[in-house]
């Protein structure tokens, strides 16, 4: 069994997004025994909430179900998870701050597995509904990618 843990800063946008897909890819592949995924935040101040309504919108567009509450990092993440995806630059400093010198080899940024480019997964906080769809398009065509790394197959299309 693989499994990644998506980081974002509040647990309630992009990270639960990244889940969302994940969860929904791991479904429709019939992966459920080979793999497993999570969500959380580095700030504490959404902890317990659902995401945000936006998050849910668009993956309820798509035909997504997400059963997710926020939650912070913790440092028994590092043990749990074979990998830990953050989402821009910030999280990706803060998360190595907290992680010990071997948990870093385990830390990556979301985006070095987008086949469109490496770079930051913008926060849509602030954004409109468009900023979210956004989002979802970088999550769908990175999630068979980083399948594709953890399993060692090929699930991109
Ligand atoms: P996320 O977006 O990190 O993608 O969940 C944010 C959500 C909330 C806040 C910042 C970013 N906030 O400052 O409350």
């Amino acid at each position: 069994m693989k499994s990644v843990l998506f980081v974002c800063l509040g647990n309630i946008c992009r990270s639960p997004m990244a889940q969302g897909v994940m969860e929904h890819f791991i479904e429709t592949r019939g992966l459920k025994d080979k793999l497993a995924c999570d969500s959380a935040g580095t700030g504490s101040w959404h902890t317990g909430e659902l995401p945000d309504r936006r998050t849910l919108a668009t993956l309820r567009s798509k035909g997504v179900a997400l059963n997710h509450r926020a939650r912070t990092l913790s440092p028994r993440d590092f043990q749990q998870f074979d990998l830990v995806l953050t989402m821009d630059s910030d999280i990706h400093r803060q998360v190595l701050r907290v992680a010990s010198e071997s948990d870093r080899k385990k830390v990556r940024m979301y985006r070095d597995f987008d086949p469109a480019g490496a770079g930051d997964l913008e926060d849509p906080y602030y954004g409109t509904q468009a900023d979210f769809e956004e989002v979802w398009t970088i999550c769908e065509r990175t999630t068979p990618v980083i399948a594709d790394y953890l399993l060692g197959s090929s699930y991109v299309r």
